[in-house]
């Protein structure tokens, strides 16, 4: 799940899909008429085809033969929290399972979902899944987050208490950031940690972001190709840089560890808001002279 879902009024399901920027011309996928209130609705477990499960296994076994050398330790400890990688799992056991772990629970939604019902989940200790899963002939690459980005990207570092309290705090200060009007600067911290974040290891640079995690080919290149900038975690410097959602980064934000991303989150971002409402934006490849380059 990443939050570019968009919705001027209040957050709340009404059986339409919400609208979402940069997505292009098709609506979201999903039934959103079977979704409560806060966008959650049922797994429907039982309506998974072979075909499907199939397709998780492949796409799972494919990107788990991936992680040693890319993936962070965390990671890599993590993932075989998902179970049996034969079918897709039960978003009830696996809920168990990580409420015993962090306290945290996983909740199905119909797919994107507006940004401050998403956020109101995140405060809550509750990460929504998207129910369905993309078909064969997305094997490589899907432009929305589906099941198998959902679980297989996210859910192994929701076991990791640091990350757990990391994205809580997000939730709670993306409901902030709703009431001072500053949805988008949070949401490009989103994405240049939780989607698309690097870490420095004693091993090597590694990748801790869902979206290079889940994806095919972007996991390979995030770590290891001499073309995208990689950059020193700077939160301001983020806050003003726009991403790109259909091309791999041109520029990836590398943490030394998870306790210095929850260190420099912790402060109250209003002043940092105020501070980048005016300052020019960046581009997805921008250079600052104040840039850390790596
Ligand atoms: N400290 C942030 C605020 O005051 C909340 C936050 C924490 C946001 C962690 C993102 C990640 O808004
Ligand atoms: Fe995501």
């Amino acid at each position: 799940m990443n939050n570019t879902g968009r919705t001027d009024a209040k957050a709340v399901n009404q059986g339409v899909a919400p609208v979402t920027y940069g997505t292009g011309d098709r609506p979201p996928r999903g039934d959103y008429a079977s979704a409560r209130s806060d966008f959650t609705c049922d797994q429907f477990w039982e309506r998974y085809t072979a075909q499907d499960h199939d397709l998780y296994r492949r796409l799972y076994e494919r990107q788990a033969a991936q992680l040693p050398g890319l993936a962070c330790d965390e990671f890599i400890e993590a993932v075989q929290h998902l179970g049996d990688p034969r079918r897709i799992p039960r978003f009830d056991e696996l809920s168990a399972a990580l409420t015993k772990a962090t306290r945290w629970q996983i909740v199905a939604v119909p797919g994107l979902i507006p940004e401050e019902a998403f956020f109101a989940l995140l405060a809550q200790r509750k990460f929504p899944v998207t129910g369905w899963l993309r078909s064969p002939d997305e094997f490589d690459y899907v432009v929305e987050p589906d099941v198998f980005h959902d679980l297989f990207g996210h859910v192994p570092l929701l076991f990791n208490p640091l990350f757990a309290d990391y994205m809580q705090a997000y939730g709670a200060g993306g409901l902030k950031a709703s009431r001072l009007q500053a949805c988008e600067y949070l949401a490009r911290l989103y994405w240049y940690t939780v989607e698309f974040g690097l870490i420095h290891t004693p091993a090597g640079l590694r990748a801790y972001g869902a979206g290079i995690l889940s994806s095919a080919a972007e996991l390979r290149y995030s770590v290891t190709s001499p073309e995208p900038q990689r950059l020193g975690f700077d939160l301001t410097r983020i806050m003003r840089t726009r991403y790109k959602i259909d091309s791999y980064q041109a520029s990836y934000f590398v943490i030394d560890s998870f306790r210095q991303l929850i260190a420099a989150t912790a402060p109250d971002f209003a002043p940092y808001y105020r501070q980048v409402a005016v300052a020019p934006e960046l581009a997805p490849d921008a250079r600052v002279a104040t840039d850390r380059k790596l």
